[in-house]
């Protein structure tokens, strides 16, 4: 956690006014010691509307006029991919915490720049992975650290949907502005998610397939927003991924995540651990082993909403010294190590090799 001083109040700049950045405005605004005093959206229209819908004195074009006011001490940035490193990196070279939307970059090199900078500066830098937030998911951690499921060897995590493409012909579905497709769009959450609840981030080799089915063909589109389909702007991303990911520890996490494919269910979401004691669902949490009578199917009640109630909200606890941050940027570092080793699988058809964090390969 960053070491300056604590203050009273927080000032927050948000940059992208799309349908997140409005999210992240709310967010910040549920907080009393929180007051967001500008957004920056290159769409003059939709950095006014943001301003007059929530009240805020300033809207810019330029991100560049909220890093350089002093009296802004948060940005929170929530741009197409491509741009969450470089703009993060400057932010932070200027001195402000920054909450980044995922995926934290589009490769782990840039990932790693940032974490390096965020520590030299001395200021918190958090992605913004919502699903930790999940009363749910916090439950089955807890579940998961009181050693309930015994030691956890194996895990599976998924979201797929039928139709869920955001926007085909949008900067999601270029390679050159999100760095990947449902990937980084929502594998990163499925995987993210399921790390956390195991508590296990250190990978050791990642074999990994891509494919990309129905974008091309202009099929699979969801509801984000209205498709911009254009010859000039292809389809170059995955639109479906799977990958089996070998820990250090021994423990393997199939992933699987899909834009679009057939499948019964509408949408998928959830991840099932299995441990030696016994095993774990979510959605829905359930906890699955061997009762006295038998096999047991136990619904788990979660545990009650969280304090914070989102994650923009914990964000500025954090800063206020009242909370640590669920999200450690060290996890989110790792995550976009393996999503990268992923594409780098899918391209190559190898294996590839993940070197252990550098206090591990420290150790003798
Ligand atoms: N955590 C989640 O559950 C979640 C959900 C959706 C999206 N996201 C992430 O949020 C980010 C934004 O997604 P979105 O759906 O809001 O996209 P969006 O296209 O709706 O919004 C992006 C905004 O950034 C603006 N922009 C582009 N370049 C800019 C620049 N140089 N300076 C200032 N503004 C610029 C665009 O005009 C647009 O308004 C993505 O990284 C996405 O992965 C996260």
């Amino acid at each position: 956690m960053q070491k300056t001083p604590k203050k009273d109040r927080y000032r927050i700049g948000v940059i992208g006014a799309g349908a997140i950045g409005l999210d992240h405005i709310r967010g910040f605004q549920l907080h009393p010691a929180a007051e967001v005093v500008a957004v920056a959206d290159t769409s003059a229209e939709r950095a006014r509307q943001a301003a007059e819908e929530f009240g805020l004195p300033e809207a810019v074009l330029d991100y560049a006029k909220i890093l350089s006011r002093d009296d802004i001490d948060v940005v929170s940035i929530a741009l197409p991919n491509y741009l969450h490193a470089p703009v993060a990196l400057q932010a932070l070279r200027q001195g402000k915490h920054v909450l980044l939307e995922k995926p934290m970059a589009t490769s782990g090199r840039d990932a790693a720049l940032l974490v390096a900078e965020a520590r030299k500066q001395r200021r918190l830098l958090m992605v913004g992975q919502n699903l930790r937030f999940d009363p749910e998911v916090q439950t089955a951690r807890q579940l998961v650290t009181r050693g309930v499921l015994g030691d956890v060897y194996h895990a599976k995590t998924s979201w797929s949907r039928r139709s869920g493409i955001p926007r085909i012909g949008s900067w999601f579905t270029q390679r050159k502005f999100s760095g990947g497709g449902g990937l980084y769009d929502i594998g990163v959450h499925a995987l993210d998610r399921c790390l956390y609840v195991v508590g296990d981030f250190d990978a050791a080799a990642v074999s990994g397939s891509t494919f990309a089915k129905f974008g091309p063909q202009q099929r699979g589109d969801g509801d984000w927003g209205k498709s911009e389909i254009d010859p000039r702007r292809p389809f170059d991303v995955d639109d479906l991924a799977v990958a089996l990911i070998k820990l250090r520890s021994g423990r393997t996490v199939l992933l699987e995540c899909a834009w679009a494919c057939h499948q019964p269910l509408a949408d998928v979401n959830g991840s099932h651990l299995f441990g030696t004691e016994a095993g774990l669902s979510l959605p829905n949490l359930q906890v699955f082993r061997n009762g006295e009578n038998g096999y047991v199917t136990e619904a788990i009640r979660p545990l009650p909403p969280l304090v914070h109630p989102n994650r923009m909200h914990h964000f500025i606890d954090c800063l206020l010294g009242e909370a640590t941050p669920f999200v450690p940027m060290e996890e989110s570092l790792a995550v976009q190590r393996i999503l990268d080793a992923i594409y780098r699988s899918a391209q190559t058809g190898r294996e590839v090799r993940l070197p252990a964090p550098p206090a591990r390969r420290a150790k003798p």
